[in-house]
């Protein structure tokens, strides 16, 4: 069984996740779409919203599962029976960060990365950068699926 996780904080997925997950799920026997959680880090949704979230964003791939974890990817890898992460890269403000935890992951526990190239149509997507256009008004429809699109303008109502 070939298994790879996809990591980040979903905060929330945007098209540029689920093209990464999707495009992993080609790849590989199982994707497991982990939420690390950070706790110094407040989000807008909650974790168990953006697993509800990436569930509903991917329930078409039948062999993707979506979990949560706190701590070191590395173990989170370890103990799952995962072998490689899979990241998207947009530019090449992305590859230095990217390669160093690449490095370190690989140096700490033998775990491969793959950084994979984004879709270029999604090359200025970030789950920030949404939050901040839909929160002052602007249309993020092209940018987030259907279901995420209508979970932030209730989480925006709720608000205001
Ligand atoms: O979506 P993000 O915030 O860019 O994702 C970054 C993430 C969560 C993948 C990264 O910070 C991470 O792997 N955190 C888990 C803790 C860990 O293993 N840190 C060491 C990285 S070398």
């Amino acid at each position: 069984m070939r298994r790879a996780v996809c990591p980040g904080s979903y905060d929330p997925a945007t098209n540029g996740h689920l093209d990464i997950i999707e495009r992993a799920a080609n790849l590989f026997d199982e994707v497991v779409v982990a939420v690390l959680i950070n706790k110094s880090k407040r989000g807008m949704f909650t974790i168990d919203e953006r697993l509800e979230l990436l569930r509903e964003s991917t329930k078409g791939l039948s062999n993707v599962r979506i979990d949560s974890w706190h701590g070191l990817l590395t173990d989170y890898c370890r103990d799952n029976g995962i072998q490689s992460i899979v990241k998207g890269l947009r530019s090449v403000s992305d590859f230095d960060y990217e390669l160093q935890m690449a490095q370190m992951n690989r140096e700490i526990s033998g775990v491969e990365t793959l950084l994979m190239s984004n879709n270029p149509a999604y090359s200025f997507l970030s789950s920030s950068l949404v939050k901040e256009v839909a929160t002052y008004g602007g249309d993020v429809t092209t940018m987030v699926s259907p279901y995420v699109h209508e979970r932030l303008l209730a989480k925006l109502a709720e608000q205001d």
